[in-house]
């Protein structure tokens, strides 16, 4: 791992394995969602294989729960290990959240209140799971629909402290800060200015269902123009971070999500050529 990845992905859906071993797609890599593939064997392992052979793959789990009280989860934890020997991915994400709490899963990934005492809780975590895995891990900010009145800081503040204590990278959604920008009233170009430039590794770009006054981050969308402006936004700060695209619900056909993938390079690209330029 730790090899460097560029250019625009997707993340692999079990409805387009057939177009990824058949038509091979120009795309420059995959993601793959780690727990879908952490059983002992079948048709998804299978495809995971094959398909490896032909495009650099990174991991995505959503069964950490980073944040939670419980203690981690060791047997998780094997295997995912187990996984990445299996994959090589150039590297390993998941989300800033919990899951659960007392053994209960809530099938739904939380946010975590902006403290100094789960500053201190995640940063002691985030260091067991990049020991035990042997390699720092992204993490991703999540939408919310809920904050905390134990809160101190914004989300953007305690993700940039937080990357810093526990020496971790991060995967930043720039459909999650529109969406829970949206929802919290906030200004998401203030969080991408907050955000640490050399931690920020891949860049997440998905669709959601806009009601107005709030926002339900579904995936099952194309992008909306102000995801677009915002991720515009993130290239001229950021440059141009590996970027993807995830649809995790009506999933259009393959060629549609490759031209959705085009208009993210074409913005990025453009943007990185006119800085050239300047
Ligand atoms: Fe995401």
């Amino acid at each position: 791992m730790n090899q460097t990845l560029t250019g625009f992905g997707l993340g692999l859906r079990t409805e387009h394995y057939l177009d990824f071993v058949e038509r091979k797609p120009q795309v420059d890599w995959l993601e793959v969602i780690s727990e879908n593939y952490m059983v002992p064997g079948g048709k998804p392992l299978h495809f995971l294989d094959t398909i490896r052979r032909d495009y650099p793959m990174v991991m995505h789990g959503v069964s950490l729960s980073i944040g939670s009280s419980d203690p981690l989860n060791m047997d998780y934890l094997r295997d995912l290990k187990a996984l990445v020997q299996r994959v090589q991915p150039t590297w390993i994400s998941d989300h800033l959240c919990w899951t659960g709490v007392d053994h209960t899963n809530l099938h739904d990934l939380m946010p975590l209140p902006y403290t100094e005492t789960a500053l201190r809780h995640l940063t002691q975590r985030i260091d067991q799971v990049q020991d035990f895995l042997g390699h720092r891990i992204l993490l991703e900010n999540v939408s919310s629909y809920v904050a905390y009145r134990a809160d101190e800081m914004t989300e953007w503040e305690f993700i940039a402290e937080l990357a810093k204590r526990a020496d971790c990278e991060l995967l930043l959604d720039v459909n999650n800060v529109y969406v829970s920008s949206v929802n919290h009233r906030f200004d998401p170009y203030v969080y991408i200015d907050a955000m640490p430039g050399e931690r920020v590794r891949q860049i997440h770009l998905a669709g959601h269902e806009d009601h107005g006054d709030y926002i339900i981050d579904t995936h099952d969308h194309p992008i909306c123009d102000p995801v677009w402006d915002l991720y515009a936004y993130t290239v001229r700060k950021l440059g141009n971070v590996p970027t993807m695209i995830e649809r995790d619900d009506h999933i259009p056909p393959l060629d549609d999500l490759l031209a959705e993938l085009a208009q993210a390079r074409n913005i990025a690209n453009g943007i990185t050529l006119e800085a050239a330029a300047a």
